[in-house]
This record gives C-alpha cells, structure tokens and sequence, in this order.
C-alpha cells in the first residue's frame, strides 16, 4: 500500500499564478513534497464558462491523483468559488481552497473601507457574497475586478509599464474612496504585491490569503495522519498545459529559481465524472 505520508501535495491554478501559493505552502511544509499544474493552455478562467471551468478543474485534480497526490491545493480564487464543491464530493483526499481574506481585512482596516481585487466570477460570487455578510458588514467593501492582470502575469511581464498603467487604474480609485486595505482574491495579483504596494504607498495594508491555506493544509494532514515524516527527499515539481518553453521562465521567475516544467497534455475532463 502506498504510504501517503511520502506522496505528494497536487497544487493547481488556471496558470502560473498559484505559485504565489506554492510557495507559500513550501516556506510552511519544507519537509512536504509537490505536483504543481498550471493549466497554461486554458488561462484565464475568469471568462470561461462554469462547465468549461470545472471540467478543467476535475480533470486536473485527476491528474494529481492518478500522480498519487495526498491531497489537493486548489491555488485559484476562480476554480475555487466554481469547483470546488463538486471536488470535495468527488475525492476522500482533503481538498483545501482559497477564501479571500476578507476576514483579516475587517479586522486590519482603521478607514473603514476595503478594496477587493480580484476575476469578476469570484466577486459576483455567492461564496464572496458570503464573506461579506459574515465578516464585512461594518465596513464598506469595494468590489474591483482587474481585467487584463492575469494576462500580464501569465506573460511574466510583471515589471512592465503596461502592467503598471493597469495597475494604477485598478487601484487608484480604491484609494479615492478611502480604502486603506487591500485583499488580493486572485492568486495570480498576490504575484504583483510589491508592486501593488508601491502604487499605493506604504500607509495600505495588504492582505491575501496564502500563509491562512498552508496553516489549514498542515492542519489537514496532521489530523488525518498524512504529514510527511522527513525522511525522504522533498521535490517540487512542475508541469503545464501550454508551452512548457514559454511557461518555464515565467515560473521560474515568480519561483524566484531556475525550474524544470515539464509539459503534460490537457487531461481529458470527459474522464471524470
Ligand atoms: N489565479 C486565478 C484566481 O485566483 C486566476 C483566475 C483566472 O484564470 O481568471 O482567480
């Protein structure tokens, strides 16, 4: 029998964005090895339809489990107010997903104002609606979807002036309206903190939600007997769906070291029920 506490954790995102989660769960778990897929072919999500974004998204997650993974990352906003339901029912593998840190948000602001970055699917939402009513109701929470971002960063032009016009169109309005805090709800923006932090100065306070998914990853494995015991040599591997030699720099980039992304055929989502 396999002994899950030496498989592998399965990451994945609609593209390189979810590296920002990565690592992330890599700093938390050093001991813990990882598949991570990035789902390049098919990058953004946001503007796809929900039966495209969870046939992706099944037929990723089958691709990590066939490759033994012990439990699923889902590193992707969008996938996760989609999908990620129907994932949890499909597998008895701990599935953990993003939440936009709306909660710490509500805590942090002392304006009373929260801006929201993130893909018009998750802000129209009933998941972000959710958080809201839960946690949000004695602030004013601004909704502000980035189109063109996760474009950016799936080209790896995350220095560019472009990037940092759409920026500044994102975000400056936010700061008109008195936001002093910003959620970064796509894993794809967290890749563009610093410099989201610049063009709003060092007054704003930025929260996203990646060290939240690594505690409650470790949580998850520790309560079901699945963190590995360290005495096998941790690996991080990766593979993509697009090019892997377009999309090696830019995860190499974002990793902060050179990788190797191997590349992998868009598995079959009619494979999974
Ligand atoms: N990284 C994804 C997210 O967190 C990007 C969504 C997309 O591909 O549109 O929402």
């Amino acid at each position: 029998m396999m002994d899950r506490g030496k498989s592998a954790i399965g990451v994945f995102d609609s593209g390189v964005g979810g590296v920002s989660v990565l690592k992330a769960l890599q700093r938390a778990l050093p001991n813990e090895s990882f598949i991570y897929v990035a789902d390049s072919a098919n990058a953004p999500y946001g503007d796809k339809s929900t039966a495209f974004i969870e046939g992706r998204t099944s037929a990723t997650a089958s691709f990590l489990v066939a490759s033994h993974a012990k439990a699923i990352v889902v590193a992707c906003n969008t996938a996760t107010v989609v999908a990620v339901q129907a994932l949890r029912a499909h597998y008895s593998i701990p599935v953990i997903a993003m939440e936009p840190a709306i909660k710490p948000a509500v805590q942090l602001t002392r304006s009373g104002v929260v801006g929201v970055l993130a893909t018009e699917r998750t802000l129209e939402s009933p998941a972000l609606a959710a958080l809201c009513r839960r946690f949000g109701e004695t602030v004013e929470v601004i909704p502000q979807p980035c189109p063109g971002l996760v474009e950016a960063v799936e080209r790896g032009e995350m220095d560019a002036e472009a990037t940092a016009q759409l920026l500044r169109r994102y975000v400056e309005p936010l700061l008109a309206k008195g936001a002093d805090t910003l959620v970064l709800g796509c894993t794809h923006y967290v890749n563009l903190s610093d410099q989201i932090q610049r063009i709003a100065g060092p007054g704003i306070t930025i929260v996203e939600s990646s060290a939240a998914v690594a505690r409650q990853l470790e949580r998850r494995l520790a309560e079901t007997g699945n963190l590995s015991d360290g005495m096998s040599n941790a690996e991080t591997r990766f593979f993509t769906t697009g090019r892997a030699d377009q999309v090696q720099p830019v995860i190499s980039a974002l990793w902060g070291a050179t990788v190797h992304v191997q590349a992998i055929e868009a598995p079959d989502a009619r494979t999974v029920a």
